[in-house]
């Protein structure tokens, strides 16, 4: 077996992201943090960026910074108007891509709730739920046929990346996924509910990610598509500035303090996501990248290097149990199924 330093790779946005112009890429969660990074990088390097974003003002603030930042001389970005925790307005915007785009080159599934307070606004499923997998889930399938069209163009490289995170080893191992309940599980009874309900999360889009790979490569398409999941490392982001101000006027500081001094630049935190979707490495050898997760770089920097994760913990980084996949399936079909919304996709037709 393959030791994780085998797949050890030096990265820099600046010479290692080939020209991408003619490419259309979908970055979920743009407007802010380490996907406003990942498309600064994608534009500067000519690509047509949909940056996905659910409040027009962000939206139009951020396009206006990179417009400031990376000048109109390279890439595209467009917004569209996407909210993650309500399915339809999910199928709204996938529709709206399908319709102006003949191809979609790259999906990343980045934007995410961190450690936020328990919610529930659409179809009594809590919202981090949603957010972090019901919605990513559901863009992923309505764009398959779009992303699967491109896969049979020649010389494409079609790959859909999901931004993770190493707090999915957090997921407590009683988690299951086949009612409601078990989906809309608090953990209040915890001391660290948080970050159970983000693991939780976390754990399910690593079950869809390695899951989709697997039904992706069995419907043996001309190129495959990769899918890829990463962990960008510990990031100062504005997810993170809002749970600092969220645990009170002693401990706020203090961990904002901490994030300041030792948390990555988005720009850093990109590079991890930036590798999964357009270095010519994962293509190059797809034996080795199909379906990985892939941990970040032990030191900082530019020229970081990004490897897959260790065997130790499963080919996809996560702790290896038999029942994995069917609990996968249930979450998919159980909630899918239950809220009837005329959206639901079975789980089954990849
Ligand atoms: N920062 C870290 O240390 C860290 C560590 C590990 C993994 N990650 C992962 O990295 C990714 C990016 O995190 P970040 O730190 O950059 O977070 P962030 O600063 O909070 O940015 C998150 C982005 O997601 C968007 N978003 C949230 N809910 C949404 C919804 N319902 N529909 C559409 N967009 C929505 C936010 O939009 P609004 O501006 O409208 O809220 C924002 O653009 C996440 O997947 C996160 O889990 C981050």
């Amino acid at each position: 077996m393959l030791m994780g330093a085998f797949f050890s790779r030096r990265f820099n946005p600046d010479t290692d992201i080939p020209d991408l112009s003619g490419k259309v890429i979908l970055v979920t969660g743009g407007n802010a943090g380490i996907g406003f990074a990942v498309i600064e990088q994608l534009v500067r390097h000519g690509a047509k960026v949909y940056m996905g974003a659910r409040n027009p003002e962000r939206a139009r603030a951020a396009i206006e910074r990179l417009r400031t930042s990376v000048g109109s001389d390279n890439g595209q970005v467009v917004w569209l108007d996407l909210d993650l925790s309500d399915p339809r307005k999910v199928q709204k915007a996938a529709e709206e891509v399908m319709q102006r785009e003949e191809r979609l080159d790259v999906l990343i599934n980045n934007a995410a709730l961190l450690l936020v307070p328990y919610a529930k606004d659409y179809d009594n499923v809590q919202n981090i739920v949603m957010t972090n997998y019901m919605g990513a889930y559901l863009l992923t399938r309505l764009l398959l046929p779009l992303l699967k069209r491109t896969a049979q163009e020649p010389n494409s490289d079609v790959r859909i990346v999901f931004v993770n995170s190493a707090r999915h080893h957090s997921c407590p191992s009683d988690v299951r996924f086949r009612t409601l309940d078990d989906l809309n599980r608090d953990f209040e009874d915890t001391m660290f509910p948080q970050l159970l309900r983000y693991a939780m999360t976390k754990t399910m889009q690593l079950l869809f990610a390695k899951d989709l790979q697997r039904r992706l490569d069995a419907a043996a398409l001309p190129r495959a598509i990769l899918c890829l999941a990463v962990d960008p490392g510990e990031v100062n982001t504005e997810g993170v500035h809002a749970y600092t101000e969220s645990v009170g006027p002693v401990l706020g500081p203090l961990y904002r303090a901490i994030a300041h001094l030792t948390f990555a630049a988005p720009a850093t935190g990109a590079l991890g996501p930036l590798f999964c979707a357009v270095s010519p490495v994962p293509r190059a050898e797809p034996l080795v990248y199909r379906g990985a997760y892939l941990d970040p770089p032990r030191s900082s920097g530019r020229a970081a290097r990004w490897r897959r994760a260790g065997s130790s913990r499963g080919s996809c980084g996560i702790r290896r149990s038999a029942s994995w996949g069917d609990r996968d399936r249930a979450a998919s079909g159980v909630v899918l199924g239950r809220l009837g919304c005329g959206w639901c996709i079975p789980y089954g037709s990849v």
